[in-house]
């Protein structure tokens, strides 16, 4: 199948993927409805489909992954393209060359898209700046990771079948994470109402300007939720202390057996993943009926094939030279 065969039934005309912040609800649904789309023609991704046959996707992680960076390799060479493997610790980064060479160094080899996880939030946009490729941004500092936020939401709609006039809590470290803003930028273009849910010092002080809610006590919103997403508390981004001990975290705002029981009978729980077992969740919930973890992680491999395909469409051949 050519690239051109697959039907893609909204807009879209982006050569990067770099955030859900500047994309419109229609580009949205069309992501989604592609990740569908291949779902039907590959039975969740686990078939092959020759959509990206003779192009070469890399993966550039300068920070670790397990979920984003396999299931990227995964989808790209499920597409019947080659990859290649980046990895920061073993590179010539230490000879000091620097981290715009190295991309371009790779791009050199005849990459068409490059996928970029980097601790410094706006990496990837300096990368689409200065590279020929497409560029997806795989989770920039405590900026975005677009592709999280929609497996996220694909999770939930394929669960719940809708997104709009859902109540979704976003609970935990809003502060730190790439996630809560790519979620929320997402869920509220496509008619959720979306509280963010933590300690106080875990949550911006100026959030409610991106239009969500801000909950100090979970279990007040608890009753009203459709979904909540736990995210972790990302104590590697974190100086200081923001609370006083994990154990009072976990009790007053980890998901627990107790907690499930006083939600709505169908609440969707959803977490990016790694997962603190114990501290935002506890395995009672984390492998219990409401979870769909690894949904979200099966639901991954699709909507990264459909960013994958439409970035595709829209690239640049090698001869057009650099952006
Ligand atoms: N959710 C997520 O980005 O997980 P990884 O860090 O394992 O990729």
């Amino acid at each position: 199948m050519q690239l051109n065969e697959l039907p893609v039934t909204g807009p879209w005309g982006e050569r990067h993927l770099l955030g859900l912040e500047t994309l419109s609800a229609e580009q949205l649904g069309t992501i989604l409805d592609l990740a569908d789309e291949l779902r039907e023609r590959t039975e969740n991704g686990t078939r092959r489909i020759e959509l990206l046959k003779g192009l070469a996707v890399a993966n550039l992680f300068f920070e670790n992954s397990t979920r984003t960076r396999t299931s990227f390799s995964l989808a790209a060479r499920r597409l019947g393209a080659d990859t290649v493997d980046f990895t920061a610790s073993s590179s010539s980064l230490s000879k000091g060359e620097t981290f715009i060479d190295t991309a371009r160094t790779i791009e050199a080899m005849g990459v068409d898209m490059v996928i970029c996880r980097h601790r410094t939030p706006g990496a990837p946009h300096l990368l689409a700046d200065h590279l020929r490729s497409g560029v997806l941004n795989a989770g920039d500092g405590t900026h975005e990771h677009p592709t999280q936020g929609l497996l996220d939401i694909f999770t939930i709609r394929r669960h719940l079948g809708r997104i709009r006039g859902l109540t979704v809590a976003l609970v935990g470290d809003i502060r730190h994470s790439r996630v809560a803003r790519s979620n929320i930028h997402g869920l509220l273009k496509l008619g959720a109402r979306v509280i963010v849910c933590g300690p106080p010092t875990l949550i911006p002080a100026d959030i409610r300007r991106l239009g969500v809610e801000v909950a100090w006590n979970f279990d007040e919103i608890l009753p009203e939720v459709d979904c909540v997403n736990l995210l972790r508390v990302q104590f590697e981004r974190q100086r200081g202390a923001f609370f006083p001990s994990i154990a009072e975290y976990a009790s007053l705002f980890g998901m627990n057996g107790d907690r499930i029981r006083r939600a709505r009978k169908d609440v969707l729980v959803l977490a990016p993943g790694p997962i603190n077992r114990g501290v935002e969740i506890t395995p009672e919930v984390a492998d219990g009926p409401h979870s769909v973890i690894l949904d979200q992680v099966t639901n991954g491999l699709l909507i990264r094939m459909a960013c994958l395909t439409l970035l595709a469409r829209e690239r640049k051949t090698p001869e057009a030279g650099a952006a």
